[in-house]
């Protein structure tokens, strides 16, 4: 139920505190220590590559798990589309582990994929909100999101939860393998949380961005480098599935290959600024546009933010910005939409789940 909420959308983004918590607690054994059922560990150490197969959202969380397990486990990633993977097959490596992520576990494109690798004899691991669902109950393995039921057709909590789940999966079989890790997972998702908690009681800034950046724009641009890229991805998604203004992500030093060519006086650029080490490039492209009528947003974070930022976020460890840096994205849609009269929560042309191929 919603409650005394105008929206499924804005409750279920107001609990994305929570769901980090609750992910911290449904992943720790007795002796608090972050842990994963010890059958989908062995098959993430003995897999020699893993194929993430998703779609919408859940894709984009799958480009940022791909992050975590190769830089933190040291296993090799490819991360596909679900309806592109059945007709453009890769090369298998020998010891493949496929991993779906679907909020709804119900996506037919992904189960297509799913029927298609079973048939292969490979092993699948679901990540699902919804126990029970197809996926989950035809695959071997299930990882759950614990982030509650999502209504809105629009996915905001359930992306966080993918983002945690995949860094606690992650992190755990890096352990197992002996590699080092030089940080504390839960410590660092205890302060994600208290972060996420931070932007959402900025609403109303960020209700004046949407007004200030999106008022009378028929199109904007999200732009970043590394995980910000990313999430550039879905604040677009995010952006066009409920207010319905064009909007496309970009990589960063991708703009000047192509797209610079649609800046105009007043289009608006949404910058993330979350990663130290291209913070200065990113800055730089930022210049590229406005110097060509831009008007950018800078979103950045506590380490590198400038004075006259747009909006600052708290500091997070550079692995789990995601799970920071597309809450104002989210918000910011969120406004958009509202100011468009859109109807939010059940957006046109779409479902909730998407059950045909
Ligand atoms: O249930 P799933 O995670 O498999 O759904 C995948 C996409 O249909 C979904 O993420 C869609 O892109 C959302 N509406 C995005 O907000």
């Amino acid at each position: 139920e919603k409650g005394t909420y105008p929206h499924y959308m804005l409750k279920e983004m107001d609990e994305q505190p929570a769901v980090m918590r609750k992910i911290i607690q449904a992943y720790a054994n007795e002796a608090g220590e972050l842990e994963i059922e010890a059958d989908i560990l062995e098959a993430l150490q003995q897999a020699d590559r893993l194929y993430i197969i998703a779609a919408g959202t859940s894709y984009h969380a799958g480009l940022v798990g791909k992050q975590y397990f190769e830089k933190i486990a040291q296993i090799p990633v490819e991360v596909h589309i679900s309806s592109e993977f059945g007709y453009n097959m890769p090369l298998l490596s020998e010891k493949p582990l496929f991993i779906f992520i679907s909020q709804s576990g119900e996506t037919a494109d992904s189960r297509q994929v799913l029927v298609k690798i079973k048939e292969m004899g490979h092993k699948a691991l679901t990540v699902t909100n919804v126990a029970g669902s197809t996926l989950s109950r035809e695959s071997d393995y299930t990882l759950l999101l614990h982030a509650g039921p999502e209504i809105a057709v629009a996915s905001t909590k359930a992306y966080v939860a993918q983002i945690a789940v995949l860094a606690v999966a992650a992190y755990v079989t890096a352990q197992a393998k002996g590699i080092a890790v030089d940080f504390d997972l839960k410590q660092e998702l205890a302060i994600v949380a208290n972060n996420i908690q931070a932007v959402i009681e900025r609403k109303a800034d960020l209700e004046q961005i949407a007004e200030d950046f999106l008022k009378i724009a028929r199109n904007a641009f999200f732009i970043g480098r590394n995980v910000d890229f990313y999430v550039s991805l879905e604040g677009a998604l995010k952006l066009k599935e409920i207010s319905y203004i064009q909007a496309e992500g970009f990589a960063g030093g991708e703009l000047k290959h192509g797209t610079i060519a649609l800046i105009e006086e007043g289009t608006p650029v949404f910058a993330l600024v979350s990663q130290k080490d291209v913070a200065l490039n990113i800055r730089g492209n930022v210049k590229e546009v406005t110097a060509r009528g831009a008007n950018a947003c800078i979103i950045s974070m506590e380490g590198m933010a400038e004075d006259d930022d747009t909006f600052i976020l708290p500091a997070t460890h550079p692995l789990l910005t995601p799970l920071v840096t597309v809450v104002p994205l989210q918000l910011i849609s969120y406004y958009a939409a509202l100011h468009r009269r859109c109807d939010v929560d059940k957006p046109r042309n779409l479902a909730k789940s998407v059950t045909v191929e």
